[in-house]
């Protein structure tokens, strides 16, 4: 499935993909469409893609966001469907998928030319090239025409991709009084800039935002580039995250690769403020790897690099279903991070209901001693939980 995965991801990152059909139930109880065909479509300036689905007596529409039309296409292949076409300018790609979830793509000569979609196609990016953007500048992104550099191109792709998904979880901001806005471990903070950048300028917001890190030379630096840009709102402090107590109260809370704990430090801080929005992709992940055992998981605990990788994912299932049953509603999405790892997970909660607290507790439960976990999140936040 993971060349599968890449290939959905590729024709949606680099929007190329034409029209896709995917066909042949895997089984015909419990799902009454029978096929989805799905083309980009440009709403009010922005590309969607326009998933159709094919019942017996009706088609019924859904527009999905890039980050969306990746997860609905890896769920049909993976859940549903044994069968697509995905048509790009560049190819035509035929996947079959057996019985086994053995999957074979084949990739033949495009059959379809390049559709207009009313507007142009080209990816409408967050940030526009073209003009130069000061703090793109000032990093070395862009030059003083506003010419993204060759050698910079990824960064400003990534860049562009965190802010698609802060674009999202603007509707879940209170819009009646300034933003106050924390980065946790906020490292360089290319993307505290542009966060910045993006609400400040471009959206009209007013904003606070502290960036905070255990690094004093990087902070330093940091502190003289938001006075060198007049970013007057955004500053950065010295410190330690599970120390961190200047605030009462905290919009949005961000935190971009902090190690092990101190991602769960970072999310405490944020559910103990009651913030609107929390995003944070998770870094190294320790403590579930020294904790995690069960006879019942051998053949994949008794190999060190699967047993990390496991530690990893399962420790964000973890993060996932406490932030659920301490108030938000949760999603898992893909980050890319070129200077870090190629692939990474953000973590996007928003402040609203998940469901029943007392089955997602027994869910929680029951993974957690299945694994015979202690994970730190539930010790610091035991307050909050329903035990
Ligand atoms: C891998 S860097 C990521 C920097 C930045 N957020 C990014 O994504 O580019 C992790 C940062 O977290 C900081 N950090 C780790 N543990 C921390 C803690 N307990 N309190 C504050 N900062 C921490 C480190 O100093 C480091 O700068």
């Amino acid at each position: 499935m993971e060349s599968l995965r890449k290939l959905i991801y590729q024709v949606i990152n680099d929007s190329s993909m034409i029209t896709a059909t995917i066909s042949q139930l895997r089984k015909k109880e419990g799902i009454s469409y029978t096929k989805v065909q799905i083309k980009p479509v440009e709403l009010k300036k922005v590309l969607r893609y326009q998933f159709a689905y094919y019942y017996s007596n009706k088609i019924v529409h859904k527009n999905a966001t890039e980050e969306e039309a990746i997860t609905l296409l890896e769920e049909l292949f993976e859940q549903t469907f044994r069968q697509g076409l995905i048509c790009t300018s560049e190819a035509d790609y035929q996947i079959l998928i057996s019985k086994k979830f053995k999957v074979s793509i084949l990739t033949k000569s495009p059959s379809r030319s390049e559709v207009d979609l009313s507007h142009n196609r080209k990816k409408q990016y967050v940030l526009e090239e073209g003009q130069p953007i000061p703090f793109l500048v000032e990093l070395g992104i862009m030059n003083e025409d506003g010419k993204v550099l060759a050698r910079k191109y990824d960064k400003f792709k990534q860049i562009n991709r965190f802010l698609e998904m802060v674009e999202d979880v603007l509707p879940s901001l209170p819009e009646d009084r300034p933003l106050t806005i924390l980065d946790f471990g906020c490292g360089k903070s290319y993307l505290t800039f542009a966060l910045y950048h993006y609400l400040a300028i471009q959206e009209r917001r007013t904003l606070n935002v502290v960036g905070l890190d255990l690094k004093a030379d990087v902070i330093e630096h940091c502190n003289l580039l938001a006075s060198k840009l007049a970013y007057n709102n955004l500053r950065f402090l010295v410190g330690d995250i599970a120390d961190y107590n200047e605030l009462d109260k905290v919009d949005m809370v961000v935190t971009l690769h902090a190690c092990d704990t101190a991602t769960d430090a970072a999310l405490e801080k944020a559910v103990r403020w009651d913030a609107s929005v929390i995003l944070s992709v998770p870094c190294c992940q320790h403590e579930v790897f020294t904790q995690v055992k069960n006879p019942l998981l051998d053949p994949l605990l008794s190999h060190g690099i699967l047993k990390e990788r496991f530690s990893a994912l399962a420790t964000d299932g973890v993060r996932a279903k406490l932030l659920d049953l301490m108030g938000y509603r949760t999603q898992l999405l893909e980050f890319i991070d070129m200077e870090h790892t190629p692939k990474n997970i953000l973590i996007r909660a928003v402040k609203g209901d998940s469901g029943d607290r007392n089955q997602l507790w027994k869910e929680y439960t029951e993974f957690r001693d299945f694994l015979h976990i202690s994970p730190y999140l539930e010790k610091v936040c035991v307050d909050l939980l329903p035990i």
